[in-house]
Parts: C-alpha cells; structure tokens; sequence
C-alpha cells in the first residue's frame, strides 16, 4: 500500500463514482425499454470489440439493490448515474413508459434511504434510436425534445435529486461519433459533426430553461464536459499556435458558448472551411445556450501535446487505454485554466480513472495497486487546486464498477468493483478499499 501524503481534503468535501445506464443497467429489453443507438451500434458487426453488446451489461436494473449496499458500505457519499432516455420515453418522445421511470425513482429513493445523494446525468450518448432515425443530432428538433424529456424528468424526480447534469461529454459524440466514427452512431461526417455539436449545446440550454421552473431553488444545474489540457510540444510560435486552436477544438467550443454565451472566433472560422455549422445557429441561441448554470461537471483523463504543425506527442506513460496518458498535474492544470478564464464557477469531478488489467485472485481478491496510485496522484493535484482556491466541490472516481467500455466491450475494466460477468458477482478491488480508507478518513 502507498505511503500517505500527509494531505487532508475539506470537511465538506464530497467523495463518490460514476457510472452510465447503457454501460451498466442491461436489460435493455425489459419493461418497456426502446433502443438506443448503442443497441444498433454494438449490435452492428465489427464496431464493438468481440462483438460485446450491453444486453446484460452488469445487469445492475436487477442488482441495484445490492449495489447501492456497496456503495454505502465503501463510504462513498455520491452517486452520479444516468437515466437512459429510451427507458423513460421508448420513442425519445411522446408517452412515458412509467416501468421505466419507476427504476430511476426507486433507484433515488434508495440512495437516499442510505444517505447517499444521487447525481443525475440525463444523456450519456445513449439517443433513441427513433431519434436517431429522424436525424438524431443533425436535427435540430432533437435538441427540443431533449428538453421535453428533461423537463418531465424534472416534473418527476426533480425535488429527489440535488445535482442534475444535461449532456455527458457532447464533445465525444462530435469526435468518436460523428468525426471517427467509432463510437454510435458511427458516421464519418465532418460536416455534420459540427452541426451535431450546435444542436447538443442548444439540447443544453433548452434543457436547462425547461428544468428550472420544476426544480427547488437550492437544485443544481450543469453539464459534464472532458476537458483535455493541451500544451505546446515545443518552445516554436507555430507550435503555442496550433495548440491554442486545439484547444480551442477539445475545450472552448464548450465552455465559451456555456459560460460566455458565444462561440470561439477562431475555432468558427476555422470550422467553417468545412462544416455548415454557422448556418444552423439561429438568432438567440448562443443566449439560449449560456443560460446561467449552477456548476460544471470536468471529466479529466489526459493531456494533449500539439506539434508545430498540428500533429499530437505522447509524452507520459500510456494506460490500458490507448489515448490515455498519465498525468495527474493535468487535473490541477485544467480546474485552474477554468478558473482563471471562466470564473469561480463551483466545480466537481465526474469522471477520473483508468483501466487495469484486473483478475480475480485464488485468494479470491482483486488486486489494481495501478490505480491506487493513478488515484492517489490524481487526488493530489485536486488537493493542490483547492489550495490554490479552486471552487472544486467533490469528486468522482470512474467507475463504481466494472462495464461496457463502448467500443472495447467489456476488455477494459475500469471499476473500483470487480465484476465477474458470468456469475455477476461483484468483488471490490483493492483501489476501492483504499477509496473507502481515504474517504472515512478524509485525507491522501
Ligand atoms: C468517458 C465516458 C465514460 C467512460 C470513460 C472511460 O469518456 O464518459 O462513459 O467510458 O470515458
């Protein structure tokens, strides 16, 4: 086990994990539940590693019971999950499927019942496929159903949960979804991407709007961006200038329109050499969008190095997952930046982890003394923010368990839990005793 570090976190700071429907509920058939483009997507040959699909994913629609059980027992005093919006409206619009919204309302109850406070994300990639099929997110009428969708979650749920988020990561769905093509839905589409874009951060604000009316006044409204600190690779004025507009790329197309109400210049112009983007934003939009919000959610897993000519470095140690370099000063460098250049803006972590090449022992345990250190360091450069006068509120470890990391299935094992899929049987990990070790304690 790692030394300690002698660092003691505020009384008031809070300590929990994430996790995501598609990647953890299954039952995707049951009680009324429509398909999303995950469905379609992992269903689709080649996409989706062995072939890996979330039917039964962790199967946590029928283990959520015991679940929660764990999370209570580890300490943990937040749980940020998402509501899979073909759950509550099969269709993406029209009647409710009550089966379905009575999981979520169970599953609130419950972590409440254990003194735990649910954080809500309401969209995490999975659209309903009928959505998808009316153009998904190159239609702008999906960013308005997505705020019908928010505001009757909202009517229902809305004085059970403290912390609602409205988009996890549009960013990923812009770049793996629409740009690579190797997230759902899979299109290759420079032009559309960008559109997609547009519609996701308009689905922000109309959403934010629909919600408020429904929520008490202390509720807290945000969305959860990955942000990526970029760096020059080199000393030269071509590298400080692309990465600028790299940057401008993974972090500003979100957080200026969220907390400015406009869109970055450079990263517009540059945009449009490719993509009609520009002529689906409609007048007051952007006002629309920066509709004021309560926090930002930041999702931080890796640094980008950018060349003098674009091109992109690794220069720290490559985890499991082949875009993930470590390193933790990253974290301490992005919740200044945002600091900095957007404000005191109360922030949390919603997503930080790695995968491990996790077994089951003969012992019957699980040991990732790789991601006990990745927390620990990672920890370390939050702490360090806080005492540089970051307005960082709590922090989420992905993942409360092991599941279905999109494109590699269920290859890459990014839990605090260990799941044995064939049995379901869930073991914590020897991170998640340390997890457990450092939140009863309060201290690294
Ligand atoms: C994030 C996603 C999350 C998980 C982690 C590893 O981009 O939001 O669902 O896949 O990466």
């Amino acid at each position: 086990m790692q030394p300690g570090l002698g660092l003691r976190f505020p009384e008031s700071f809070i300590w929990g994990a994430a996790t995501s429907a598609y990647q953890i509920e299954g039952a995707s058939n049951v009680d009324g539940r429509g398909p999303s483009v995950w469905d379609t997507f992992s269903k689709t040959p080649g996409k989706v590693r062995n072939g890996h699909h979330g039917d039964e994913a962790a199967n946590h629609y029928h283990l959520w019971a015991s679940d929660l059980d764990l999370i209570k027992e580890l300490g943990m005093k937040s749980y940020r999950f998402s509501i899979s919006w073909s759950r509550v409206l099969p269709t993406g619009s029209g009647p409710v499927n009550h089966k379905g919204l009575d999981f979520y309302k169970r599953l609130i109850d419950g972590l409440h019942q254990r003194g735990i406070s649910p954080m809500v994300t309401l969209y995490h990639w999975d659209t309903p496929q009928a959505l998808h099929d009316l153009g998904g997110w190159e239609n702008r009428d999906t960013a308005l159903k997505f705020a019908d969708y928010a505001a009757l979650v909202a009517r229902s749920l809305g004085d059970t949960v403290p912390t609602w988020l409205t988009l996890n990561e549009p960013k990923t769905v812009v770049q793996n979804g629409y740009l690579h093509g190797s997230h759902a839905p899979g299109h290759r589409d420079q032009a559309a991407a960008y559109v997609v874009a547009h519609h996701q951060l308009l689905a922000h604000g109309l959403a934010v709007q629909a919600m408020r009316p429904h929520l008490p006044a202390e509720a807290g409204i945000g969305a959860s961006l990955n942000l990526h600190p970029c760096y020059p690779a080199d000393g030269s004025a071509e590298a400080a200038a692309q990465t600028y507009l790299y940057d401008g790329y993974e972090n500003r197309l979100y957080l200026d329109p969220i907390f400015k109400a406009e869109y970055p210049a450079d990263v517009l112009a540059d945009i449009a050499r490719f993509s009609p983007m520009e002529t689906y934003i409609r007048p007051g939009d952007l006002k629309t969008i920066g509709e004021p919000v309560d926090l930002l959610a930041v999702q931080y897993y890796t640094p980008i190095y950018v060349t003098g000519t674009g091109t992109t470095e690794v220069r720290h140690p490559i985890s499991e997952a082949f875009w993930q370099q470590i390193f933790p000063q990253g974290l301490f460098d992005i919740l200044l930046r945002v600091k900095q250049d957007y404000g005191d803006i109360p922030l949390t972590i919603t997503e930080n982890g790695l995968p491990t090449p996790d077994s089951l022992g003969t012992d019957g345990t699980v040991s990732d003394p790789g991601r006990v250190e990745f927390l620990r360091d990672h920890f370390a450069a939050a702490h360090k923010a806080i005492e540089a006068g970051v307005n960082l509120k709590s922090y989420h470890v992905w993942s409360l368990m092991d599941n279905f990391e999109w494109q590699e299935g269920y290859e890459e094992r990014w839990g605090l839990i260990y799941v044995d899929y064939p049995t379901q049987r869930r073991i914590p990990k020897q991170s998640a005793r340390w997890f457990s070790d450092v939140i009863r304690s309060g201290a690294i």
